[in-house]
């Protein structure tokens, strides 16, 4: 053992006879770390304020969702075909949300922008990716492709795990209830108009047929694409879900749009 070990401290360092110190920060901390009760009351202050502050704010915004060119609401063909992809839970192995991360934009496109999603009620982000992200899916592929890979998904793509939707062709549709799904969409915010609950069924129709006159349709649904989506005669489940597959990601024109920088 060293003998400097077992030289005994000066006096002054032990604090025998020393005056009494003043607490610094440190032990001043103490007393709150050691009393259970001050530190819970204090944390909630601190965690009140911060609520306050970042919260209180979104009630005096009007929107916090920045304003894009091209955004519109759906059409009605391209509603149901949303209302279609809901139902089949397409959203449990799709996402619908492209990440700022490179890798995502260098396979998917430009990443989503909140205004993008601002008229799905309810969203479709997702939270699973057992097939790819399908927020630009839209020209990605032909009409023809994804009638196919809805028919039969192997035999496009042959290791695919996505099941078959063959029937989706079969279903023919009527717009019985289009306008009571446009009002509700408006009940939770989508601006649509008296005019499009008005022609909805008309609409619904000129979308899928592109010998029709669908001039009105396109006014108010601007970037709308015409075409018998599935190639058979009739309007079916198919025309609807492909209508929404192929407009997804396709409204607002990245070649012109500049985020805004104070964001
Ligand atoms: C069990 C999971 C699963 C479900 C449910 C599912 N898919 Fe898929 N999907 C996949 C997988 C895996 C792929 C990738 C392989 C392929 O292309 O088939 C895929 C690919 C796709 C693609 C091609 C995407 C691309 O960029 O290549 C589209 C479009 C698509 N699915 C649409 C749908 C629609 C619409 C539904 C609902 C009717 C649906 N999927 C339901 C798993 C699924």
């Amino acid at each position: 053992m060293n003998s400097k070990d077992k030289t005994p401290m000066p006096a002054s360092a032990t604090g025998a006879g020393a005056r009494p110190k003043r607490l610094s920060f440190l032990d001043r901390h103490k007393i709150i770390e050691t009393n259970a009760t001050l530190l819970l009351i204090l944390s909630f202050l601190v965690v009140t304020i911060g609520g306050i502050v970042q919260i209180a704010p979104l009630f005096w915004l009007e929107n916090t969702i920045e304003e894009v060119e091209g955004m519109r609401p759906y059409s009605p063909l391209e509603l149901t075909g949303r209302e279609i992809y809901v139902r089949e839970g397409c959203y449990v192995c799709h996402s619908q949300m492209i990440r700022p991360m490179r890798d995502e934009v260098e396979r998917y496109g430009h990443y989503s922008l909140a205004a993008e999603s601002m008229y799905d009620h309810p969203f479709q982000w997702g939270s699973k990716r057992t097939g790819p992200d399908l927020a630009r899916v839209g020209g990605r592929y032909s009409d023809d492709w994804h009638l196919d890979h809805l028919r039969d998904p192997q035999s496009v793509v042959p290791e695919s795990v996505m099941p078959k939707y063959a029937f989706l062709e079969r279903k023919l549709i009527e717009p019985t209830y289009i306008e009571d799904l446009i009002r509700t969409q408006r009940f939770v915010g989508v601006p649509y108009t008296d005019e499009m609950i008005e022609s909805a069924a008309a609409d619904f129709t000129a979308q899928a047929d592109p010998d029709s006159d669908y001039d009105a349709m396109l006014e108010r649904y601007p970037g709308a694409q015409v075409r018998n989506f599935d190639g058979q005669p009739g309007i079916s489940e198919a025309d609807a879900l492909i209508a929404y597959l192929q407009m997804l990601g396709t409204l607002v024109d990245f070649s012109t749009f500049t985020p805004d920088a104070s964001r």
